[in-house]
């Protein structure tokens, strides 16, 4: 399998995947399809836009001829689904979006797969359909599905699609469920960025309720790897948790990024919680851990480190990423809370 369809590449995790499969694994060749939403942003792919292994387009996983022609003209084997519409926040408030995207664009890449005979399809699924733990246990695949958001939800409806077509028509597939990722070119909507930028502008940083919701993070660099070992080496139609050990209270997160960034804890301001929200995260890998021999590699207190130095010599990344809509959104989201 050396052409490999991605989509979602624009994205943060899309984005580093790639990255990573073009500087690591150079036999590849790479087409990356994304739409290019609020989310997607064609700087977090700057260095290596032009390298001859990877293809960028403009386009929609909706749009079913499209993705035919993409996998015909670049002679597809293998597609991996990151694009989706990401953020909990904001399915809450316009969940339609998320139906569209995340459902039926999952829906015309299965028939897309099916059709064309594609030899493995990957699905980038979350951690999110298991619904959220109480103070003890973990995630295993073995759970039922129990989605709480309108996200989740659409998730959990796309993994349970890619396993009907693999029921129905002996489609190849892994779905990969992993925890919170943190990381370089993450957008600001989601808690880490946000937190940095608030901090970095002497702004106030809005934590939901108590603060003690706990997630379990991930540096991103570690996700694309348990992503490829998968991609590469997983027999078909098995499901993967991803995750790295490693439960934080947002509090403590936050925390922490204050300290690194040299700001008073006084910048903490306790908001209105999010509707619905889920507890707590906790991911049992032991399957990827064994079966593939996946460990993650970066330990969160350096990860955390790096991200913030990260986005401290990016601050025109940062700049270009918070014009325009986002101010429009952090108002409608953050005023008044
Ligand atoms: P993101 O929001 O940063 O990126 C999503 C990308 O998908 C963007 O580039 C966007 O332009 C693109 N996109 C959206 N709709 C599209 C469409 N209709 N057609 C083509 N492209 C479209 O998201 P992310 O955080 O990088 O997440 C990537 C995937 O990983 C998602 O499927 C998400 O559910 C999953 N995931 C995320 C996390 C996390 O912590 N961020 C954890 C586990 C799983
Ligand atoms: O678990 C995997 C999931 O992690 C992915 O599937 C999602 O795509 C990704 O967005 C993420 O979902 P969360 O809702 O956990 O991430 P978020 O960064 O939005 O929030 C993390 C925690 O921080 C959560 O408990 C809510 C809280 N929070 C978030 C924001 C944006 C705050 O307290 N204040 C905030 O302003």
């Amino acid at each position: 399998m050396k052409n490999i369809l991605v989509t979602g590449g624009a994205g943060f995790i899309g984005s580093n995947f790639v990255r990573m499969v073009l500087s690591e694994h150079k036999d590849y060749f790479i087409v990356n399809l994304d739409k290019l939403t609020y989310a997607g942003n064609l700087e977090n792919l700057s260095d290596f836009l032009d390298r001859s292994s990877h293809q960028f387009i403009k386009g929609d996983i909706c749009d079913g001829l499209t993705v035919e022609k993409i996998i015909d003209q670049y002679n597809i084997d293998a597609i991996i689904n990151f694009a989706a519409e990401s953020h909990v926040d904001r399915s809450i408030t316009g969940p339609k979006i998320f139906i569209e995207t995340n459902i039926k664009g999952t829906l015309t890449l299965l028939e897309a797969a099916h059709k064309k005979q594609i030899k493995r399809f990957v699905q980038i699924s979350t951690d999110e359909v298991y619904g959220s733990l109480g103070p003890e246990g973990k995630f295993t695949e073995q759970m039922p599905l129990a989605p709480n958001s309108p996200y989740s939800v659409t998730k959990a409806a796309a993994d349970l699609l890619v396993q009907s077509f693999s029921h129905t028509w002996g489609l190849k597939y892994n779905i990969t469920r992993c925890s919170n990722n943190y990381g370089q070119y993450q957008f600001p909507e989601k808690m880490i960025p946000l937190m940095i930028n608030n901090a970095l502008n002497d702004k106030e940083l809005p934590v939901y309720g108590d603060g003690l919701y706990i997630r379990d993070w991930l540096y991103v660099y570690d996700h694309c790897t348990a992503v490829w070992k998968v991609l590469t080496q997983a027999p078909p139609n098995e499901v993967y948790n991803i995750g790295g050990c490693n439960e934080k209270t947002n509090l403590e997160v936050i925390n922490r990024i204050l300290e690194r960034l040299k700001k008073p804890k006084s910048l903490i301001k306790h908001v209105t919680d999010r509707p619905g929200h889920d507890r707590r995260y906790a991911i049992d890998a032991d399957r990827i851990m064994k079966q593939l021999s996946w460990e993650p590699s970066v330990r969160f207190e350096d990860g955390l480190n790096k991200t913030i130095d990260w986005y401290l010599g990016n601050q025109d990344w940062l700049k270009n990423v918070v014009s325009g809509d986002y101010q429009k959104y952090y108002d409608s989201m953050y005023d008044n809370r």
